[in-house]
């Protein structure tokens, strides 16, 4: 008989999350079910992962299919829908190719990688320096919590990953360091999210963008949260004019299935040869299927419409409260990631959303409240968030 060890209190799962006491066993469209069958309404989507909705029926019939199929085939053979899926983001983005991984972490990663291998092959070995923005987030390993230019984040890690280097965000005046010659590439996020819901201002995208043109340095942004609808279009950077050389993603790309990419120009990605990066599960059939699936679905069904009318329509209801609440400081973000800047503690709303009135809803930093549902919520569902959410400034 084997041994097993005496039963302790210690909670077997290390502790790098602070949960909250509940937990959901099922999901459909943007509600979410308890183990006490009580039904919330998630305007977190997994953290802007359930872009379209819990278990969406057109994804799931695929996926289920697929698992019929094959589970796993290693990239050493042709994948199919990692094929079709590459071309979807190819065809509907400015980039060219495309590399799969599985998280968002690691298409960071990939992009950090692919910066530096290029710009070592077309500038030499000294244009290694990738500069990031204050109040950044681009993951948690140990070149993409280097790349966060956010010191909680990097405390008890030393030492960084050498190579980055970290500029204000949305200052012009900053910008002229960029000029130093040892910049191969930046990386941004075009709404900051983790760091507070802050999109970039347009001007100071554009002259970021000349110049990085103007240098020949990497325009590289991370669509990680905003990407894949987020916004209201497929990528944030559609909106500003501007054409990324890199592009990360995960997040909202498999619906929920775990999935990472990075898209980027052809003389980029011509840097990555056989053996310079790779990934056993990245670009997984079943993942990619997710990925394609969710792709399909989100342009044949004109979900981006949507997302963008609800996004108007909660950002206007939003701004009439903003004037009648002293609660209110701001509201900010695009499409339907909105951030809340309210004057108590954020994660007080949050409590009290999900304690008395069965809404999920997250922060962004200390008095930001995020507010994130699926592209396809509806305008009675944003109706029910506003009824909920007012009530809780009334209380507070
Ligand atoms: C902008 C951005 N980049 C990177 C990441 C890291 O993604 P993952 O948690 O999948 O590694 C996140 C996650 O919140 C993110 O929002």
């Amino acid at each position: 008989m084997s041994e097993t060890k005496f039963q302790t209190t210690i909670d077997p799962v290390m502790h790098t999350y602070n949960r909250f006491p509940l937990t959901l066993v099922k999901g459909k469209g943007s509600f979410v079910f308890d183990d006490k069958n009580q039904k919330f309404l998630d305007f977190t989507s997994g953290i802007a992962t359930c872009n379209l909705g819990h278990t969406p029926e057109f994804v799931k019939q695929q996926v289920e299919n697929q698992l019929q199929e094959l589970w796993h085939c290693s990239n050493l053979y042709e994948i199919p829908s990692q094929k079709k899926l590459a071309e979807q983001l190819v065809q509907n983005s400015c980039g060219d190719q495309v590399f799969f991984c599985n998280s968002g972490a690691e298409a960071n990663e990939a992009a950090i990688k692919l910066a530096r291998k290029y710009a070592q092959q077309v500038k030499g070995t000294e244009r290694h320096e990738i500069v990031t923005f204050s109040n950044s987030f681009h993951g948690r390993t140990l070149a993409t919590l280097a790349a966060t230019a956010q010191e909680k984040i990097q405390q008890g890690f030393a030492p960084l990953m050498p190579g980055f280097r970290y500029l204000p965000f949305n200052d012009k005046e900053a910008l002229h360091s960029l000029v130093e010659t040892n910049t191969c590439a930046v990386l941004l996020e075009l709404v900051q999210g983790e760091g507070g819901v802050i999109p970039a201002d347009q001007e100071w995208i554009n002259q970021l963008a000349a110049l990085c043109k103007e240098r020949d340095i990497l325009l590289m942004v991370d669509e990680i949260q905003t990407g894949v609808g987020r916004t209201g279009t497929l990528f944030a950077y559609q909106q500003y004019g501007i054409e990324p050389d890199v592009i990360s993603l995960a997040k909202g790309l498999g619906s929920g299935i775990p999935i990472g990419a990075v898209i980027a120009k052809e003389k980029v990605a011509a840097a990555f040869g056989p053996g310079s990066h790779g990934s056993t599960f990245g670009g997984n059939p079943v993942a990619t299927t997710a990925g394609s699936a969710t792709i399909s679905y989100i342009l044949e069904q004109d979900i981006l419409s949507n997302a963008k009318k609800m996004g108007e329509y909660l950002f206007q209801k939003l701004e009439s409260l903003k004037e009648k609440y002293e609660q209110i400081d701001d509201v900010r973000g695009k499409g339907l990631l909105v951030g809340i800047v309210v004057k108590g503690k954020a994660i007080d709303y949050v409590t009290k959303a999900r304690e008395k009135y069965n809404l999920l809803i997250l922060v962004a930093g200390p008095n930001v409240v995020r507010i994130l549902p699926p592209l396809t919520t509806t305008k009675d569902e944003v109706d029910q968030f506003l009824l909920a959410f007012e009530a809780i400034i009334n209380q507070s």
